[in-house]
């Protein structure tokens, strides 16, 4: 057993995972004494797994990424309200001699939004494109930021299905097909509307068809946002940028989720000024 304090992240398979890359960057950006590791864990392991490290004092904690962020609620003392709400947890941390799981993928999700966020004179509206894992921690972040969202799914009765799941008593359920903004919806005394288009589906990836969007739907203004990060330039990103809106990739994302939980592992939080760097990394 080691004394040198670790993170590690447990998925399975846990080859591609990019998660040690970014830590390790930031421990050693710190000077901070630690390790970050990728290990295996099946579902039938995942018992074992955390038995063993419930008495390891030098573990700090844990991702979680596919295909355990479900299961993995049944092992902990103590779950996050919104990661409860959401229903998967992607960070486990020993706390007061349990174990609590937390959701950092909606603050990651959020965080290249920040200075949008502060303009509170937009009405805000979210088209998400997509109701699977993803787009619930993306949804259910959305939403507590007073965003209107609408969901869209190949069939429509998916998207409302998805918000139930959520709890999200309103918001618009629509099919793929139909891309425009609902109408519907009350703009109170605000001015003007940030529309934020959000791809949660696979599509666009590499390997994937890419994601035909009508654009006559968007209005100028617009944020045009993947959470694909492989190719970090998806088509859709490519063409949003072509026409003049503002894009979003997905490694924005992948770089908040972990600076949120590199927090709960090892305390401080992780240096940003060189995400340059670490983008060039995570792309080499
Ligand atoms: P996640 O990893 O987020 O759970 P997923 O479950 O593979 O991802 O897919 C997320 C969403 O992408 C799903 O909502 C799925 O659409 P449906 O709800 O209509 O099944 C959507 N998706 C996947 N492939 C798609 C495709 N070819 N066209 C449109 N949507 C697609």
């Amino acid at each position: 057993m080691t004394t040198q304090p670790y993170a590690e992240v447990i998925g399975d398979p846990i080859a591609h995972s990019k998660s040690p890359l970014i830590h390790n960057f930031w421990l050693a950006e710190l000077g901070l004494e630690g390790e970050y590791r990728r290990t295996h864990v099946r579902a039938d392991d995942l018992p074992g797994y955390f038995a063993a490290r419930r008495d390891d004092p030098a573990w700090r904690g844990c991702n979680v990424t596919v295909p355990h962020k479900q299961a993995v609620l049944a092992h902990l003392d103590r779950v996050d309200p919104a990661a409860q709400a959401i229903g998967a947890v992607n960070v486990i941390v020993p706390e007061n001699g349990g174990l609590c799981g937390y959701n950092s993928d909606g603050a990651g999700f959020l965080e290249p939004l920040t200075d949008l966020l502060g303009q509170t004179h937009l009405y805000r509206m979210a088209r998400i494109l997509g109701a699977g894992g993803a787009a619930r921690a993306v949804t259910h972040a959305l939403v507590a930021e007073g965003f209107d969202p609408v969901v869209l799914t190949r069939t429509a009765d998916k998207a409302r299905a998805f918000l139930d799941s959520l709890g999200i008593a309103g918001g618009h359920a629509a099919a793929l097909e139909s891309f425009a903004a609902p109408t519907d919806f009350a703009f109170d005394d605000r001015v003007g509307l940030l529309d934020l288009v959000v791809n949660t589906t696979p599509l666009g990836m590499v390997g994937q068809p890419p994601l035909a969007l009508d654009f006559s739907h968007v209005p100028p203004g617009s944020i045009v946002y993947d959470i694909v990060y492989a190719p970090l330039e998806t088509p859709l990103l490519a063409e949003a940028r072509a026409r003049g809106f503002r894009t979003i990739d997905g490694l924005a994302m992948l770089i908040g989720q972990a600076a949120a939980a590199f927090a709960r592992f090892f305390g401080p939080a992780p240096p940003r000024d060189r995400d340059g760097e670490l983008r060039a990394r995570l792309t080499a």
